[in-house]
């Protein structure tokens, strides 16, 4: 990483405050475009993304889906379980990583609760992140129960991907969160759901935490795109949690290890900010006054034409 110099330069005058430049650029990604490319047998990446600068990292770095995961709820929130993302600040952060990388599909993530209520209520709140949310698509979790709840959601227009396999959802049920589809009678029920849920009209599939071949059996059997999470590299797309990856996690799950240090970066400049500062040094370019100006001060300070400015 660059170091930074302490710079007393002075700024430029006029203040440059817009952070979000160049959101846009590049290829528009849709559903029909991760169909067509898993047709082709063409693989595409998903990583999740909560706020609008990640995604515009992850958009210049050619990541086809953002998944607005209720990871959130831990990554960002700090919780230590999936449930407590709030329905509002799931919507909200959607709208951010849409505006970050408009030309990507994003993911919206259902959070607990939001659709395992009554349908009416479930196709509202996944209308809203399409809407408030500008998402592209909703994720469930899953199993053939939901059949008729993904079908109205698909004749409403909304397009669901249908998370099966593993339901981190459903941990206070399980005692924690736990692989999936390890037994042959666990594994036909997750194929089965698979099946179910593009029945009824799920525009992709996604599996969790699953042996591969149990995976490649969805795989083989779908129509429309898989991505798996954990579950194998037959899957027409992958995901896994941004911070995991980037080694920003003081966990990560085995198959999600770090291909980078972005937590030792931070560290080590949030260390170097912390040392110019305990030195009294300026890390950045101060504002600049005139010379005449100066003058003009001091000799106002000098002559107490000040004083009513202190009152
Ligand atoms: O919320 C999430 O991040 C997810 C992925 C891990 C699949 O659902």
């Amino acid at each position: 990483m660059a170091s930074v110099e302490p710079n007393n330069a002075p700024l430029n005058e006029s203040l440059a405050t817009n952070r979000t430049t160049d959101a846009g650029a590049g290829e528009a990604i849709t559903l029909r475009t991760l169909a067509r490319m898993s047709r082709e047998h063409k693989r595409f990446t998903c990583l999740t993304c909560y706020d609008a600068t990640t995604a515009r990292w992850l958009d210049r770095a050619g990541v086809e889906v953002l998944l607005v995961g209720d990871t959130a709820a831990e990554v960002i929130l700090g919780h230590t379980a999936t449930i407590h993302a709030p329905l509002d600040f799931m919507v909200e952060i959607t709208a951010a990583v849409k505006r970050g990388a408009p030309r990507r599909v994003v993911m919206a993530d259902m959070p607990f609760l939001s659709y395992q209520c009554e349908q009416a209520d479930a196709i509202r709140n996944a209308g809203r992140f399409l809407t408030q949310g500008m998402a592209d698509c909703v994720k469930l979790e899953v199993d053939r129960s939901f059949a008729t709840l993904v079908e109205q959601m698909a004749r409403a227009g909304i397009p669901v991907v249908a998370h099966v396999g593993s339901r981190p959802q459903q941990a206070k049920m399980k005692g924690g969160y736990f692989s999936a589809g390890r037994t042959a009678e666990d594994a036909v029920r997750i194929v089965a759901d698979a099946s179910a849920m593009e029945a009824a009209g799920a525009s992709m599939l996604l599996v969790e935490a699953c042996p591969p071949e149990v995976t490649q059996f969805i795989v083989e059997r779908a129509t429309i795109p898989v991505i798996g999470c954990g579950a194998g590299a037959s899957c027409h797309g992958q995901v896994v949690v941004l911070q995991d990856i980037l080694g920003m996690s003081d966990w990560q799950p085995a198959f999600a290890q770090p291909l980078a240090a972005v937590g030792q970066a931070i560290q080590a400049g949030a260390t170097a900010f912390a040392e110019l500062v305990r030195a009294g040094k300026l890390p950045g370019k101060t504002y600049r006054m005139e010379q005449a100006e100066q003058e003009k001060l001091r000799a106002m300070l000098r002559s107490g034409s000040d004083s009513h400015a202190a009152h």
